[in-house]
């Protein structure tokens, strides 16, 4: 099924009904105060996390508040940025608060393709810095998301320093991922004590959102590192057409929909059973760059690519036969007798079945940074999934040691986040971490 084509970025600016961009917003709340814009967001929060309140591609705009942060089961948008930030030395309890505060505030305007800040880009005084940095003026919410996250430095460095007071907050599960056979990480790319997903279907429209944040968090927090990314890798979402990866494969065939409630309430989302209660309706999240050596893999004979990943390339079917969506038949052989699906095979060793049952909800995206110095492209998958424990992603991964597509694959950054759930209106992110 086609995906609707959305309209061009801007096209909607003066049609609430479709998707509001920031000057037609900013329209609404002249004529109306503070309380028309209020009056948006709480008419969004009714609709709920994950689920539009108008329009698809550049036309969605989708609610900030709600029992879960969005970003997650939303429908995954086309472009990422990602980042992921450390608090400065020194930076204080109140500091880190007053941080998630302002950022709260800032994400939940810019989600509804609101400017940043009373004034934003333009209103204020000519004699001080804009509150908004203006790139995105004109442009709708473009389906905006913006997901935050804390990793396992905010609560204890690594040699054992509780900066903030939080470290009795820590949920036992948010440990440090241990290292993987082929690790090859770079310190420089990997961890971080807060991170922030920004996710929009105008690539625009995301970096505006994290740069935002950056500078609104300049003195307390700094970035420590960052990813873009285009043409998501998965779907989330059974309306969606399943996109392909650089390696030329269809990717998110088998993932975690958000239509499978049950699932996704078993697989991703944090319980009272699981605890802590701060972080009931909350997830984890796991984030790794790979590096994919595409030029090696492009000289891999066809058949022998489908035979690494399990499946066909045009079609995405099992190499056990039938087509995109038809379960793989993990003991089916092939007229050799060898298993059809390969024991090396991507998806065999991904599976369930092997997995303890467990399924992650993956969200990643494509991603090309230029070139190293030998020529080849600094490309590959950024991989995002998200858990009910990270515990989850460690035994898939252990599984996926044996896998043949190592031998084309190199991960280089590695960070794992906490996601507390969504944040109620009137309240900020994380609040539970001081109560
Ligand atoms: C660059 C690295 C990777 C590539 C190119 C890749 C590619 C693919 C492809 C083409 C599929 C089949 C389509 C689908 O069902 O989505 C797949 C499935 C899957 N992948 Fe990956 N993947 C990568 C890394 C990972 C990692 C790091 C994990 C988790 C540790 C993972 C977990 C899974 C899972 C759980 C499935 C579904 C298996 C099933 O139930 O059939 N993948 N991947």
């Amino acid at each position: 099924m086609p995906e609707p084509v959305p309209p061009a970025p801007g096209s909607s600016a003066d049609d609430p009904g479709r998707g509001i961009s920031r000057r037609g917003l900013l329209g609404l709340a002249a004529a109306g105060g503070v309380g028309a814009v209020a009056g948006i967001a709480a008419g969004a929060a009714v609709v709920g996390a994950g689920r539009p309140e108008s329009g698809s591609g550049a036309a969605a705009r989708y609610d900030f508040y709600g029992p879960h942060q969005a970003g997650i089961t939303t429908p995954a948008q086309d472009r990422l940025h990602f980042a992921a930030f450390d608090l400065a030395a020194g930076a204080t309890r109140d500091e880190l608060a007053s941080l998630l505060a302002d950022w709260t505030d800032a994400a939940a305007r810019m989600t509804q393709g609101l400017e940043v800040g009373e004034t934003g880009a333009v209103g204020g005084s000519p004699y001080a810095p804009p509150q908004d940095t203006g790139e995105a003026l004109g442009l709708p919410a473009s389906g905006l998301t913006i997901t935050f996250g804390f990793g396992p430095s905010l609560f204890e460095t690594a040699d054992g320093v509780d900066r903030f007071g939080i470290a009795d907050r820590r949920p036992p599960a948010l440990q440090a991922l241990p290292r993987f056979t082929g690790d090859a990480l770079v310190p420089e790319r990997s961890g971080g004590d807060l991170c922030v997903q920004a996710c929009a279907d105008d690539p625009q429209v995301a970096v505006h959102a994290i740069r935002n944040l950056s500078r609104i968090a300049f003195g307390r927090a700094s970035l420590r590192w960052s990813q873009l990314g285009f043409g998501r890798t998965s779907s989330t979402s059974t309306s969606q057409v399943t996109p392909r990866n650089l390696f030329g494969f269809k990717d998110g065939t088998a993932n975690l929909k958000a239509e499978e409630r049950s699932a996704v309430d078993e697989h991703v989302w944090v319980s009272d059973a699981d605890g802590p209660a701060w972080m009931v309706g909350g997830s984890y999240l796991v984030a790794r760059r790979i590096r994919m050596i595409i030029e090696s893999w492009d000289r891999v004979q066809l058949s022998e690519q489908e035979d690494l990943v399990g499946r066909t390339k045009g079609e995405g079917g099992p190499m056990s036969g039938g087509a995109e969506f038809t379960a793989l038949n993990l003991s089916a052989t092939a007229a050799d007798g060898s298993p059809a699906i390969a024991r090396n095979a991507h998806v065999r060793l991904a599976h369930p079945d092997l997995n303890d049952g467990i399924r992650l909800l993956r969200r990643g995206y494509n991603f090309v940074d230029g070139n190293d110095a030998l020529g080849r492209l600094d490309a590959g998958l950024f991989f995002l999934s998200f858990q009910k424990d990270p515990a989850r992603f460690v035994t898939v991964q252990r599984s996926l040691a044996r896998d043949g597509l190592n031998e084309y694959l190199k991960h280089v950054g590695s960070a794992v986040f906490a996601i507390p759930p969504g944040a109620a209106e009137g309240g900020s992110i994380g609040d539970g971490l001081f109560a």
